[in-house]
């Protein structure tokens, strides 16, 4: 199943069945108009909460809401076809119980129409993956930097550097992967781990500062093409520098408003056509 001249919208089950094989392209959106343009190219369309910083400003993922996420996820289900949508389950809105989860999860299904939807956090969370996932919720998980946890991790840095550490994120993703998650993100964390837990997990690894050899890999799709430069993870590369251009987009128009060259006669209605010979 490569993404080009898929007939259908692509499920977890395809996605599960990855492992080992060609690797799952994964692209944030979190906009109709932005997931139309990379839908043709990737397998999932992740709804991140990251949109709380890129689209929202907000200076980490904490204040984000279900209602925003299923603003969101809503948008990118419209603007695609054939990738599948998963959608972030927002801080506060899954941790409580497995009941509350559910009922966040449900709702957040029903309203966006999304396949599937990830949460943060190891060991602690494998009871309420355990129980969507027999409720009929397919989870991906989320562990490593987990950017929810920023303010008990004390920060976005890469994890992993103490045995302790290391040894902590691969039960955290062991104990995903015997909940039932169909695939895991690894974030931010160094590159022998990531290769590890690939290794020996049978479920798919996404990673982002994880490691080439994870079965997939995910990126925010502004960090992709410059559009968000507040900071610049480790792990990002640019493929574009779309904010320059916007940038000098708007100093183009700017100039040609002031000088009164724009709108030129083809701009405007009911200008008298040129005469010809
Ligand atoms: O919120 C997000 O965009 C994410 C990815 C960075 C994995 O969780």
């Amino acid at each position: 199943m490569s993404a080009a001249g898929r007939s259908h919208r692509v499920t977890a089950p395809e996605v599960a069945a990855r492992k080992g094989g060609e690797p799952v392209v994964v692209l944030t959106a979190y906009t109709a108009a932005t997931a139309k343009f990379l839908d043709p190219h990737v397998d999932v369309l992740l709804v991140g909460d990251s949109l709380g910083m890129v689209v929202y400003g907000f200076d980490s993922t904490v204040a984000v809401t279900p209602e925003l996420m299923i603003a969101h996820g809503a948008a990118v289900v419209r603007g695609s076809q054939t990738s599948l949508v998963v959608v972030d389950l927002p801080f506060g809105s899954y941790q409580e119980s497995p009941e509350q989860a559910f009922r966040t999860a449900a709702r957040i299904m029903a309203q966006t129409g999304c396949g599937a939807v990830k949460l943060e956090g190891g060991a602690e969370m494998a009871e309420t993956v355990h129980f969507l996932t027999q409720r009929g919720v397919p989870v991906m998980g989320h562990v490593g930097m987990t950017p929810q946890a920023v303010n008990t991790l004390g920060g976005f840095r890469a994890r992993g550097r103490t045995d302790a550490e290391a040894i902590k994120i691969r039960d955290d993703a062991r104990a995903i992967s015997e909940a039932g998650a169909f695939s895991v993100v690894l974030e931010a964390m160094l590159e022998p781990i990531a290769r590890q837990i690939t290794a020996e997990l049978p479920i798919v690894t996404i990673g982002i500062g994880g490691s080439p050899a994870c079965d997939g890999q995910v990126l925010v799709s502004e960090d992709l093409v410059g559009l968000f430069d507040d900071f610049k993870p480790r792990f990002v590369k640019r493929y574009a520098e779309l904010g320059a251009q916007l940038s000098e987009a708007a100093a183009a128009y700017a100039a040609d408003v002031k000088a009164r060259r724009f709108p030129g006669p083809e701009h405007v209605f009911g200008t008298p056509k040129k005469q010809t010979a």
